[in-house]
């Protein structure tokens, strides 16, 4: 059997969730439940990268220790995946010692031996949203833009990853194609930045001054820039560093890393140059998606213009969140969402297109008796869309089919027929029946509950008791 690995970003606890977030994990979901349907051996990785000084001053802020409030918070994590059915494998902590502190351990002597970690004295600017250094010009009004902070001036000895050595190689493997940068857009942009030269990056902070993190191998001063933890955690979840290591024979390479376009240079030029140093092999692509804006700027904590996915999961139910992202999100470029939107996509494409095409149906197969059997439903799912991961124009193409079938009943009249030609108008209830069970079975990976849903309505005959999407006013 085929093997798939397919990782999302793991999230920073240190506020709950949004919908820019709830977008990386369900799109991952809907590759994974493509490649699973397609026969293939699946993993899929999500977590909480929960070693930074973030979660340590949230925690403070409301008067709890770090452990129970992450522990809360990453509750509420697993609570929305539950709900969106998100159907990961494994939920990886990067505290958790056991799993993640050896391999992430492992990693860093494998890189220390090669010698491409060095002491040296770095004095520069660090801005804890970013968890990473950033420079006088980034800066408006003295605080970093994306994070309304005002960074904080280090001067300490670190260790140093060599990653300017690696600049070369990186270029090579994106150009031609081993390490894929989806899309286009983004790889040009990535190879661009290499062309400027890459420069050797921090890779440890002062026990001093950072309170969590992995320690170093044997320098009791230092622990793991967070980074450098958090990157390992696509290995280390397979058991990297262990004595059970069956995971990681089995899937690395990844197959597929989910992210945003924000840590895109963390993933393709720091990732690959940690993977090439310890001699493993690189992931094969790097899906690069866009920001979910609302009011035209990053929907994000710090700018305080989240929207809450649970919010609207109340109102309009887990599967047209599901939709919306797969089918109103671009799988690449920045998408505004609005509560006004998500509305007028639900009512037009949810109550009234796929809902009121499945109920028009039914009434037509339920008054007049009329079944079909359905021998081989693989037919029905192949599709390169999801191959080529847009999701967005896979969704296109099955609204396309709904459309169609609307006006086919609307042209034929089948519900007419049947009283004066009685074979004819059965024949063509058949033939709305099948296209039905058609766009349901494409639809498994985006609504796996509507998908089902359906299915099981036109093998039993049944209407729905209620409508699918009720109508918001
Ligand atoms: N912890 C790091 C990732 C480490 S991966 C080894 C991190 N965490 S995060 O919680 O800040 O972001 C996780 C993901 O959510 C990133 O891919 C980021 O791009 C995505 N999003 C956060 N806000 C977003 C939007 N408004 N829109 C779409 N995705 C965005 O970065």
């Amino acid at each position: 059997m085929k093997a798939f690995y397919i990782t999302t970003p793991i999230f920073y606890p240190n506020a709950n969730l949004h919908m820019g977030h709830a977008y990386s994990t369900t799109i991952a979901d809907i590759i994974a439940r493509y490649h699973r349907i397609k026969g293939e051996e699946v993993y899929f990785l999500t977590g909480a990268d929960e070693n930074t000084e973030k979660v340590v001053l949230a925690a403070k802020l409301i008067g709890k220790t770090t452990t129970e409030y992450l522990d809360e918070i990453v509750s509420n994590f697993k609570n929305l995946f539950k709900k969106l059915n998100i159907s990961y494998d494994q939920f990886i902590r990067t505290s958790d010692q056991k799993q993640h502190w050896s391999g992430a351990q492992e990693l860093w002597n494998r890189i220390a031996t090669v010698g491409d970690l060095e002491k040296r004295i770095y004095k520069g600017l660090y801005c804890i949203g970013h968890e990473a250094f950033i420079t006088e010009k980034d800066l408006v009004d003295g605080k970093c833009p994306d994070h309304n902070e005002k960074p904080q001036i280090l001067e300490e000895e670190n260790w140093f990853f060599k990653l300017s050595k690696y600049g070369n190689v990186i270029k090579e493997k994106i150009e031609s194609g081993e390490l894929e940068i989806l899309d286009n857009g983004r790889k040009t942009e990535i190879l661009a930045f290499l062309e400027r030269g890459l420069e050797d990056i921090s890779f440890s902070r002062s026990v001093d001054k950072v309170s969590v993190g992995i320690p170093i191998p044997d320098d009791l001063t230092q622990k793991m820039y967070v980074w450098c933890d958090a990157l390992s955690n696509y290995i280390t979840a397979l058991g990297f560093g262990t004595s059970d290591t069956n995971l990681y024979n089995k899937f690395w390479p990844a197959n597929v890393h989910i992210i945003g376009k924000d840590i895109l240079r963390f993933h393709a030029l720091i990732w690959p140059a940690m993977l090439l140093s310890a001699d493993l092999p690189l992931p094969k692509i790097l899906l690069v998606h866009g920001f979910i804006t609302s009011g035209g700027r990053k929907m994000s904590k710090s700018l305080g213009n989240v929207i809450d996915p649970n919010e609207l999961i109340n109102i309009y139910g887990a599967e047209s969140v599901r939709y919306y992202l797969a089918r109103h999100i671009s799988s690449f470029e920045d998408s505004d969402l609005t509560h006004e939107t998500f509305k007028e996509h639900y009512n037009a494409n949810l109550a009234n297109g796929l809902g009121n095409l499945t109920s028009r149906i039914l009434k037509m197969s339920v008054s007049n008796s009329i079944k079909i059997e359905i021998k081989d439903k693989k037919s029905f799912q192949a599709d390169s869309s999801l191959e080529k991961y847009d999701i967005k124009s896979y969704c296109d193409e099955i609204w396309k089919e709904i459309a169609e079938l609307d006006k086919s009943i609307q042209k034929d009249e089948p519900f007419k027929t049947i009283k004066t030609d009685k074979k004819k108008g059965e024949d063509q209830i058949k033939i709305l029946l099948e296209s039905l069970f058609e766009i349901a079975c494409k639809l498994e990976p985006i609504m796996p509950e509507t998908s089902r849903t359906i299915q099981t309505l036109i093998l039993e005959n049944k209407m729905p008791e209620k409508p699918l999407f009720v109508r918001k006013e």
